[in-house]
């Protein structure tokens, strides 16, 4: 059964998640389980029964969204499933050139439910082959960061791009074409609910805080993107080309997870 598409769909996970429904029954066949009902007395009609309690309501969706390549947790959660039909609303993007030359939209790759969101520049040429984000020299390099922390594992993190789309020759995203992928980045970042963001590199930072300040400005300190902590720390390809950013991005991973410990209350 093909999934559905539209954002319609979409409309109906957000509902539910304002609900507070945090799962959804993957089965095919709707389902409303009633509750018991209660037999009223004949006779002796005096004393109230105490009242029946609310129908207990499953919620089963008429279609349920295909598995997608880049998820690493469950598929039924209301966030994949959220996140899975924006991608599908998304996917075909050609808002801007880059969609003409692209091979593959690029939308993140990670778990929905992700406390830990890193958002990168823009999809080089083997995340373009492959549709997803961070999986070259650079995307290798970042595993490592996040794994090195001891506290964060690759697939428990959120992982994605300022830009969707590969901009030709890997040359830096161009202001109109962030300010046409911003709105993609903010729904994202609106679904998954992060406690905690880390921008890579000066792209991600610039666009995420809309400044124009430095890494170099912005690193050592905490900013706020929408009530959600957020650090600016190097991204993985300059530290290829400069190794002496090492020692700066792994003070940057302490203090992130030192936060993090922190709202978790794991300190
Ligand atoms: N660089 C990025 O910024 N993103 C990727 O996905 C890969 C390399």
């Amino acid at each position: 059964m093909s999934a559905p598409k539209t954002s319609a769909w979409n409309s109906t996970l957000k509902l539910y998640r304002k609900l507070g429904i945090r799962y959804v029954s993957m089965e095919q066949t709707a389902s409303v389980q009633a509750a018991p009902v209660v037999e009223e007395a004949v006779a002796e009609p005096v004393q109230k029964v105490s009242e029946p309690s609310a129908p207990a309501i499953e919620i089963v969706p008429q279609q349920a969204p295909v598995k997608t390549p880049w998820l690493t947790a469950q598929a039924d959660t209301i966030e994949a499933m959220e996140l899975t039909a924006f991608d599908q609303d998304i996917c075909g993007c050609q808002k801007c050139p880059l969609g003409a030359t692209r091979k593959n939209f690029v939308f993140g790759s990670g778990n929905p439910q992700a406390k830990v969101l890193f958002i990168g520049e823009a999809p080089g040429a083997d995340e373009d082959e492959q549709g997803l984000p961070f999986v070259g020299r650079a995307g290798q390099l970042l595993t490592k960061i996040i794994e090195s922390t001891q506290t964060w594992k690759r697939p428990d993190v959120f992982i994605c791009n300022v830009l969707k789309c590969r901009p030709p020759g890997n040359r830096t995203p161009q202001p109109e074409e962030v300010e046409q992928c911003r709105p993609y980045l903010e729904e994202q970042i609106q679904i998954i609910k992060p406690k905690l963001i880390i921008a890579l590199g000066a792209s991600a930072a610039q666009a995420v805080l809309k400044t124009t300040e430095s890494v170099g400005k912005l690193r050592n300190q905490w900013h706020n993107y929408n009530g959600i902590p957020l650090r600016v720390t190097y991204h993985p390809a300059a530290l290829l080309r400069f190794e002496g950013y090492k020692k700066d991005v792994w003070q940057d991973m302490k203090e992130a997870t030192a936060k993090f410990k922190e709202l978790e209350g794991l300190t």
